[in-house]
């Protein structure tokens, strides 16, 4: 099962707040279910919550009768709130510019032919993040040797992509050549991200993996035991800070300090050229509760502790070794290098 299938027009998704317990499919009916979904982190990664919400906005207007305004109107509602979901992917924002923007342009005479310009375009940026994965694992493996024991924070494989991933992507692939490799998995506070999705990922494809918790990755760097940080991210902007979350810029201090490569592998897609610095990036918080307890259920901090819940923070160019993208391998100078792999991509 894939993190999310399109068929026979209706949306499926794998609800990822269930894993590793239950492999539960859910059906997204709708925009309320699918507004939920993204809230709720059902559904998340970057690149997966563009598809998500491409395919979102399809099943949420395909019901809507009336005349190409009444069908305008409703779409453009639809994108306003899907866009409210979660502030950081810039993913999320570019499929749902890219749906709008088809439908305006679309030649279609009828309501009806027009949503099913929607809905090309929906598969079409599916299948786009497909390629796109398979072009980053073939880029960034080659920054793999055997033998390497790498670190990775939060889940930037399958479940958070409609391929393979991005920065396990390339560790699948690297694995797959028969690299001899150990991947060291942060759990991610505060929800897990690590020790549910990652860990049961790389189980089911058979990589050597390790778990261990956010804070013991210093004294793995003293101890030798990381040769490379690989992670994804939710935003880069034109001269190259990343967002990712929370505690990847802490990884990336420390693998300076340490003398050791850190890696980001990200689509293109996740590019925003319209941000110059990471200070710029809207960052989401989220409920505070998220922090005083283990995911909702067990409570491990007294009820009226304040908390603080940002979901991601910023890694700036300077700590970054190169960016791995669909297009190729960035290193710094980062502003000029973006500018000329971005402007030669074309997505749509
Ligand atoms: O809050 P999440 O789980 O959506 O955060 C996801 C991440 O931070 C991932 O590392 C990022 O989206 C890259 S996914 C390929």
């Amino acid at each position: 099962m894939d993190s999310l299938t399109f068929k026979n027009d209706k949306l499926f998704y794998i609800d990822q707040t269930q894993l590793p317990r239950r492999e539960v499919v859910k059906e997204c009916r709708g925009l309320d279910d699918g507004f939920r979904a993204i809230r709720r982190l059902e559904v998340r990664g970057a690149p997966l919550l563009g598809v998500f919400a491409a395919y979102c906005a399809y099943i949420s207007t395909k019901g809507c009768r009336g005349t190409r305004r009444d069908f305008f109107r409703s779409l453009g509602r639809v994108v306003l709130r899907l866009k409210s979901s979660r502030p950081t992917a810039v993913n999320l924002f570019w499929a749902l510019e890219r749906i709008e923007m088809r439908a305006q342009l679309s030649r279609a005479r009828t309501v009806t032919q027009i949503k099913q310009d929607v809905l090309k375009e929906a598969k079409k940026i599916h299948r786009q993040d497909r390629d796109l994965c398979r072009a980053m694992a073939r880029y960034g493996e080659k920054l793999i040797k055997s033998g390497d024991q790498i670190l990775t924070h939060c889940n930037a494989g399958f479940l958070a992509t409609a391929g393979d991933g991005t920065a396990l992507a390339v560790i699948y692939e690297a694995h797959r050549r028969k690299k001899k490799i150990k991947v060291y998995v942060d759990e991610t506070r505060p929800l897990l991200q690590g020790a549910r999705l990652t860990s049961w990922e790389l189980t089911k494809r058979k990589v050597p993996a390790v778990l261990i918790c956010d804070n013991m990755a210093a004294s793995l760097m003293k101890e030798g035991k990381i040769d490379k940080v690989f992670v994804g991210a939710d935003r880069i902007t034109a001269g190259g800070d990343a967002a990712n979350k929370i505690g990847t810029y802490g990884l990336a201090v420390l693998a300076r300090f340490h003398k050791i490569p850190f890696y980001i592998v990200a689509p293109t897609t996740t590019f925003d050229l319209a941000i110059a610095r990471g200070r710029d990036i809207p960052i989401e918080e989220r409920d505070p509760s998220e922090v005083r307890t283990f995911l909702h259920k067990v409570q491990s901090a007294p009820g009226n502790i304040p908390a603080y819940n940002p979901a991601f923070d910023v890694t700036g160019h300077e700590l970054i070794t190169a960016i791995v993208t669909d297009r190729g391998i960035i290193r710094a100078p980062f502003a000029k290098n973006i500018r000329k792999v971005i402007q030669r991509t074309s997505l749509t």
